[in-house]
């Protein structure tokens, strides 16, 4: 059976090839000292941003999520963004993916927010076939500007 806790400092190790699979994933790249401030963050009680692991039944790390709680203009309460998913090749296709998005449901629950929300690329099929099944599509379309 999957397990899904919070990331604790003992993650570290564990999480790290991870992550930097999930980067991998997306062709790119995150300097280390951003790592290092991510994952700092994860641990830090005065900011709203979290992170949980699941683990398979010998305890092995095969898959991570990360998500942020933020105010709204448009809520009293505040929504809360997936930012990052990820599972362990190996271990796909067995409901890890829908197990983390339901822990942030319902870790985002929890705190008051109303609603949990995430971005994916049009192109990725996996992806889209699980949130198909467990979100609705919002129709918007996202942009984004760089300010170097
Ligand atoms: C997207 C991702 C997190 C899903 O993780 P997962 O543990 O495979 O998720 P689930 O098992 O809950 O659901 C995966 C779907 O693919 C199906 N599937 C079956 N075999 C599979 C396999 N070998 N590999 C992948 N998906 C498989 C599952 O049945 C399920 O489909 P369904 O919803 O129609 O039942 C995982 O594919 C991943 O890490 N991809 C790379 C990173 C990524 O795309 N992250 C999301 C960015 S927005």
């Amino acid at each position: 059976m999957t397990t899904i806790s919070a990331l604790a400092e003992t993650d570290r190790e564990e999480w790290l090839p991870l992550w930097a699979a999930y980067i991998a994933f997306y062709a790119s790249s995150v300097a280390d000292d951003v790592t290092a401030t991510t994952f700092a963050r994860f641990l830090d009680p005065d900011v709203p941003m979290h992170a949980a692991i699941a683990r398979d039944d010998d305890g092995r790390a095969i898959g991570f999520v990360h998500w942020l709680e933020h105010s709204s203009t448009w809520s009293r309460n505040g929504y809360t963004y997936l930012e990052d998913l990820f599972v362990d090749p190996a271990s796909r296709g067995g409901g890890v993916g829908e197990a983390l998005i339901a822990h942030v449901s319902d870790s985002a629950r929890a705190v008051g927010s109303d609603k949990v929300y995430w971005l994916t690329a049009e192109t990725n099929t996996t992806a889209r076939r699980l949130y198909d099944r467990v979100a609705r599509r919002s129709g918007f379309l996202h942009y984004e500007r760089e300010l170097g």
